[in-house]
């Protein structure tokens, strides 16, 4: 492909134009894209999902009102204050973080680090190990904006990664800075924030590559217009990657080496687990608006037992050896097995979890494959729950519906 790129008289630097949002390329009067949503943000107490940063926006602010280290360019606080906000601490004015994540403190001080540098961070690991949760909490600190977001699949397109036409423009006015739709990656460069890349393995290979020229050159050019969007200090990209998706797209060699890789774990320990499920769900319990339930403190850890010991292929006190599900046997799952029950008992149950308000949920998560899944659930039910001590409920409840 052959570039274009006389940025002189044309193209003023779109890194330069005043602090406001929207893309340089896309002047803002002229498009406003046909599926943005109205200007007006709803109240984030109304929405589903709302974003880290909003969820969070108090916490983020006394960080940045309390923050006296330097920050990098565009960095809305300093590395040491990302990484408060991302495992913790309390402040000096007394303002409580909360933990958002649960895990070694050094490979979160390594994503932040690399993120001060020109290199860019692929998170990795397992299914359901926090890297999408990580990535967006991080986003949210360095850069207070964590929707800059493409969503890797195997039909994303280069123009979802580098940019895009407003076609009704395009026909009527020819290719114009107005007709150009910006990527999220094409935004976060102009703006100096982070983009994040979800599952960049399921990405097509050809696809992934575009990526290449943006972090090496941290350029991209709009060869259309004889122009190139440079990004401008405090870009970098976040980009998620599934071990089990390993194979599936791999990276080339020449774009694994832009990033620095950071693998996020499954928990340590057994405490350390159900302290992340019991967090939130508790979390989310509350932004669904979902009745309050006490004590699922020993459901959550009956849970966590079950999905540790199944992952591991062996029982908690390690004399029995067990056969694991294929299924991945996470905390994001053991979160949604909990709050599946919690809604259950909450709504048809008497407000106290009880094991027949999880065992549904349990089996649904345990056997993806019916077959082979079956059998290993069927043989651990018979051979662990059973003859566990205080288990009986738990087990009569799994039978019933295992039927
Ligand atoms: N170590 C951890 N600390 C805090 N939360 C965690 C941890 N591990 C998992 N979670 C929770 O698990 C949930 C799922 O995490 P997330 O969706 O980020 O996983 P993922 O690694 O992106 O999975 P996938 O590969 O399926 O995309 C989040 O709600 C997160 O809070
Ligand atoms: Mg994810």
């Amino acid at each position: 492909m052959t570039i274009t790129t006389d940025t002189a008289p044309a193209a003023p630097s779109p890194a330069a134009p005043p602090p406001a949002t929207p893309p340089p390329a896309t002047p803002p009067p002229a498009t406003p894209p046909p599926a943005t949503l109205p200007p007006a943000t709803p109240p984030p107490a109304t929405l589903l999902r709302p974003h880290a940063e909003q969820v969070y926006a108090d916490e983020l602010a006394a960080l940045v009102a309390a923050d006296d280290r330097p920050r990098p360019p565009s960095w809305r606080m300093s590395p040491h204050a990302v990484v408060t906000y991302l495992l913790g601490g309390a402040l000096a004015d007394g303002t409580v973080i909360t933990p958002k994540y649960v895990g070694p403190r050094r490979l979160i001080e390594v994503a932040v680090a690399t993120l001060a540098t020109d290199r860019a961070l692929l998170l990795l690991g397992v299914p359901g190990t926090a890297k999408t949760w990580v990535s967006e909490h991080l986003a949210a600190a360095v850069s207070g904006d964590s929707s800059l977001l493409v969503q890797g699949t195997s039909g994303t397109a280069e123009e979802t990664i580098r940019y895009g036409w407003n076609y009704a423009r395009l026909l009527a006015e020819g290719p114009s800075r107005a007709a150009l739709v910006a990527s999220p990656v094409m935004t976060a460069m102009a703006e100096g924030r982070i983009a994040r890349v979800e599952e960049l393995t399921r990405i097509p290979s050809d696809v992934q590559d575009a990526l290449i020229t943006i972090l090496s050159e941290k350029s991209l050019p709009v060869p259309e217009l004889g122009i190139e969007v440079q990004a401008a200090k405090g870009f970098s990209v976040i980009a998620t990657a599934n071990d089990r998706d390993r194979g599936v797209n791999d990276l080339s060699s020449a774009l694994r080496r832009r990033f620095n890789t950071v693998v996020l774990p499954l928990p340590a320990s057994e405490d350390e687990e159900v302290g992340i499920v019991a967090r939130r769900v508790e979390q989310l319990g509350r932004a669904l608006e979902l009745p309050e339930v006490p004590s699922a403190l020993e459901e959550i850890r009956r849970v966590v037992t079950v999905f540790r010991e199944l992952r591991s292929g062996m029982t908690a006190d390690g004399r029995t050896k067990l056969k694991s599900p294929t299924g991945t046997m996470s905390p994001a799952e053991a979160i949604s097995v909990i709050t599946s029950g919690i809604a259950l008992a909450a709504h048809f149950g008497d407000g106290m979890l009880r094991p027949a308000d999880v065992a549904a949920g349990l089996l649904g998560a345990v056997i993806k494959d019916p077959v082979t899944d079956g059998g290993v659930w069927g043989e651990y039910l018979e051979a662990v729950v059973r003859e566990r001590r205080g288990w009986g409920d738990f087990y009569r409840a799994c039978r019933e519906v295992s039927g």
